[in-house]
């Protein structure tokens, strides 16, 4: 089974900017850059794990999703097609493209791509913050954070993330506005969730898990400096107990920077179902409420 969320691939028109928004406000790690000079992230000693492609429009291009090792690797793909997924095998030059020791992927109905990995490079005590931090991000066994994806239908979308993929449920959000699930595959309350929106396809957002508040806080201090604007105010949410806010990017896509998130037992968990997505805080600002929230296109 799938083991963490690994890394994450956009393409973008401003994936230049990224050099200076990814170290100096988020204070990931600015490394060696990818194929074609895409701008490559590091937020811990995995070599690198947010990759931002060149290209005319804002684009997300691949989830990547860590397995333990071979062995699950090769049995998962067996289970996926043998639930009629159709699977293909990374080449060589894709395999040491994404760093890893071997690869595969599939796209979800709506055709957003997922790679499946084991054995991405890493390089022990490597990580340097890219400003002053006090702690890093929360990865390890818990992997990069979380992603979020708006989907035209949740039934639909829970059968394949849930039912054929082997997603976890964690929770529900439902009410007048929202209609969400979030899934875990590991200790973090999810590396998934799904939001309804008919219609429409598409990134949300990423969000990244600081281990200090304090280096929360430094965000928040220096999003007038960046000029980046905030989506969603400093709020807390009800279900994975995250403390966080919401910003703009380079890309349309938002990025959650949270602390404390939840941390789940699987053995033990019973999915709930909330109505109100926050105790506190995470008002939409003014700006954010008139533009698109994430890399999203509509479909037929
Ligand atoms: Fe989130």
């Amino acid at each position: 089974m799938i083991q963490e969320l690994s890394y994450v691939g956009l393409a973008s028109p401003r994936s230049e900017d990224w050099r200076d928004y990814g170290p100096n406000l988020l204070g990931a790690m600015l490394v060696a850059d990818g194929p074609g000079g895409a701008v490559r992230l590091a937020v811990d000693d995995v070599d690198y794990r947010i990759e931002i492609h060149r290209a005319e429009a804002d684009e997300f291009r691949y989830a990547g999703w860590g397995m333990a090792n071979e062995t699950d690797l090769h049995a998962y793909v067996d289970l996926l097609a043998g639930r009629g997924v159709d699977v293909h095998q990374g080449d060589q030059t894709l395999c040491r493209e994404r760093e890893v020791a071997e690869l595969a992927w599939f796209s979800d109905p709506w055709g957003l791509r997922h790679e499946l990995s084991w054995g991405k490079s890493a390089t022990p005590n490597s990580f340097q913050p890219g400003r002053v931090m006090r702690g890093g991000f929360v990865t390890g066994d818990q992997g990069l954070g979380h992603v979020v994806f708006q989907v035209p239908d949740l039934v639909e979308a829970n059968r394949f993330y849930a039912d054929t993929l082997g997603f976890r449920l964690s929770d529900r959000i439902i009410n007048d506005h929202f209609n969400i699930r979030f899934y875990h595959v590991n200790g973090r309350h999810h590396s998934l969730a799904l939001a309804e929106t008919p219609g429409h396809i598409g990134f949300n957002h990423l969000m990244l898990e600081y281990r200090h508040m304090d280096d929360l806080g430094r965000a928040i201090d220096l999003l007038a400096r960046n000029d980046t604007e905030i989506v969603q105010t400093l709020g807390r949410h009800t279900n994975d107990l995250m403390t966080s806010v919401y910003i703009g990017s380079p890309s349309g896509l938002q990025i959650e920077l949270g602390y404390g998130g939840l941390v789940v037992d699987d053995l033990s968990w019973v999915a709930r179902t909330y109505r109100k997505p926050s105790y506190w805080g995470h008002r939409y600002t003014g700006n954010a409420m008139t533009k698109a929230r994430g890399i999203i296109r509509s479909i037929a």
